[in-house]
């Protein structure tokens, strides 16, 4: 049988962001639930209306809102057609098919939708991938109804860039560094700073959405410096090991490469060698500094 691949978003969303752990996947999606609550919290849809969820994905916040709001229709959306069609056969399981529509359109280009006719509009880690932001804004702000909500949720990735020399994710790499700036120059080369993962903040969302004219804004920040060694030395080996292996195989995002074929891109068996020897232990015994910060964004129009 013809093996036909899907695309990046979809091979992602639905394998390389797990890197084949089940236990990967379990801590990313019990975290991606606290994410799509509150992300549907800031709407309104307890008494019916339409939600257009832009970059739906697998439907995270889309079957999250079917779920929540029994009377909503939810309007899928996203470029990736792999990604449509799964969702679509997911509400078919789920037998919410007639609450749904799958359209296949840009965050920056919704004009297969009408001005003011959908009660919210939702994405999560969307804009990230989206070069024109505020195009996308002034689209949400268009397809809403007055007193529309939008409500986004954005990881600021600026925030923890750009790395000192001498780290490498957070762990500290001085003794060979030189091996590891090879290795961080093949992510650095697909996403450099003026890429849109890295060229925002949660001002420029403020901003975007309040050139966007939407009335009311609001922005909730989280931002984390926090070192893992200590809740690292409670986890059983096994789960230690664990930890090493996802981060090998494990893709940060659809565009880049996992650790492993990033190595295998640049470096010598040897150096390969090296390399994960020094990480390894730094890695199984969480020897990490990780700076995060995520902004929960929602307006009314
Ligand atoms: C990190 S995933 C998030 C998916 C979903 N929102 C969730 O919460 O799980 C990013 C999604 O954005 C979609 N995407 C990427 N670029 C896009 C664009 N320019 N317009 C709309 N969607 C886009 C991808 O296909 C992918 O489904």
């Amino acid at each position: 049988m013809e093996n036909i691949q899907q695309d990046i978003w979809a091979q992602w969303m639905l394998k390389r962001r797990f890197g084949g752990s089940a236990e990967q996947m379990k801590t990313t999606m019990e975290h991606l639930y606290s994410v799509r609550d509150k992300v549907l919290n800031r709407t309104d849809l307890q008494n019916g209306g339409t939600l257009l969820d832009v970059g739906c994905g697998d439907g995270l916040i889309a079957f999250g809102a079917l779920e929540k709001f029994k009377q909503c229709k939810v309007i899928f959306s996203d470029i990736s057609q792999d990604l449509l069609d799964h969702s679509q056969g997911l509400a078919e399981e789920m037998k919410v098919l007639e609450r749904c529509k799958f359209v296949r359109a840009a965050a920056d280009d919704l004009s297969m939708f009408e001005n003011e006719s959908v009660e919210a509009v939702t994405t999560r880690s969307v804009l990230i991938y989206v070069d024109a932001k505020q195009k996308s804004f002034s689209e949400f702000y268009r397809v809403l109804k007055p007193k529309g909500i939008l409500s986004i949720f954005e990881p600021i990735n600026r925030f923890g860039h750009p790395e000192s020399a001498n780290a490498f994710w957070g762990y500290d790499v001085a003794p060979i560094v030189e091996i590891a700036r090879r290795v961080k120059a093949v992510y650095e080369k697909i996403q450099p700073a003026d890429d849109p993962m890295l060229n925002f903040d949660e001002r420029d969302l403020i901003a975007s959405t309040e050139q966007a004219r939407f009335k009311e804004v609001h922005l909730e920040l989280q931002a984390e410096i926090k070192s893992l060694a200590e809740d690292f030395i409670k986890l059983p080996d096994k789960l230690r090991q664990q930890k090493w292996e996802s981060m090998l195989s494990r893709a940060g995002n659809p565009k880049i490469p996992t650790l492993e074929e990033a190595m295998r891109q640049v470096l010598t068996a040897n150096e390969m060698e090296k390399f994960m020897a020094h990480l390894r232990p730094l890695v199984e015994t969480g020897q990490t500094v990780q700076r995060s910060s995520v902004a929960y964004l929602w307006a009314i129009k």
